[in-house]
């Protein structure tokens, strides 16, 4: 089985981007995985700290190994979204995680470049497979629905991305260019800054990651993938689907209590997500 370096390659030269969904349960992992087996095409699962809390951190890593082994080598690869300590990048990368993300885009730069540093370190000691991506450039915290932009968002400078990514040696890079964690209620998402990502590919040579992609339009996404973005994450709208066809299940059926019946509809509302958005990541 190729790994994810290899997989990211091969999207990065066919000028499609991977899929990551971020998922809380056994459902969302099953329609991230059905949507992307339908379409033939390799998915990374995400689970942020609080995700994989409630998942549970060998959990996450055991579901992902099974929906693997049963299904040919299937290329499904689990993701550790948004870390905020060298304490828990280590946790992930030992119980085996494929990925990392060390997030501080909160810090400032010189500290994010020394702990993200660490995490590469690590990485490269204990599993030379295991990547390693850093953030930088605040973009907002939850995947949410939002009423307002979130304060302190601000757009990364092609100097300090590739100071960043030249002093940490990351194998994934994640710029704010515009996007925004969560996703407007009433108005539309702000648009992309396309130029800034051509540059910032062009700075750095490291495949970027577009996080906060909820909301984003079809067109905005395919510029993206077109200057340099290679993998993209969506949490928010899935999050809604589940949400929506839950509360619709529960009440079109209240004398009904087993949760294989009532989250029958949240999975295919989920997967139905998944699969309008990695048709657009890969351009089918
Ligand atoms: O890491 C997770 C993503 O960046 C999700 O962002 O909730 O705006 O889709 P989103
Ligand atoms: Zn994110």
């Amino acid at each position: 089985m190729k790994n994810l370096k290899e997989y990211i390659s091969e999207a990065r030269e066919k000028g499609v981007a991977i899929g990551h969904f971020n998922i809380s349960n056994i459902e969302g992992l099953h329609a991230v995985f059905n949507a992307a087996k339908s379409l033939g095409v390799p998915v990374i699962i995400g689970v942020s700290e609080g995700e994989r809390d409630f998942v549970g951190v060998h959990e996450a890593v055991a579901l992902v190994k099974a929906i693997r082994a049963e299904n040919n080598d299937y290329p499904v690869f689990l993701n550790a979204d948004h870390t905020y300590s060298l304490g828990r990048v280590k946790e992930a990368i030992d119980v085996g995680f494929d990925a990392v993300i060390f997030d501080g885009a909160k810090l400032p730069i010189d500290e994010n470049i020394q702990i993200t540093k660490q995490c590469v370190e690590y990485a490269r000691e204990k599993n030379l497979e295991v990547l390693v991506e850093g953030e930088l450039g605040y973009i907002g915290q939850s995947s949410k629905l939002l009423s307002e932009i979130p304060k302190g968002v601000e757009l990364t400078s092609v100097e300090d991305a590739k100071k960043f990514v030249g002093e940490t040696g990351v194998d994934l890079f994640a710029p704010a260019v515009g996007n925004i964690h969560g996703m407007l209620k009433d108005m539309p998402e702000p648009r992309l800054n396309i130029e800034r990502i051509k540059e910032i590919t062009e700075a750095t040579n490291v495949p970027l990651v577009l996080h906060g992609a909820s909301g984003n339009t079809k067109e905005d996404i395919q510029a993206a993938i077109k200057a340099g973005i290679v993998i993209v994450h969506i949490n928010t709208e899935v999050r809604v689907a589940y949400r929506d066809a839950l509360r619709k299940s529960l009440a079109d059926n209240p004398d009904e209590v087993a949760p294989y019946k009532l989250n029958k509809p949240d999975v295919e509302a989920m997967e139905k997500v998944v699969k309008e958005k990695l048709r657009i990541f890969n351009f089918i």
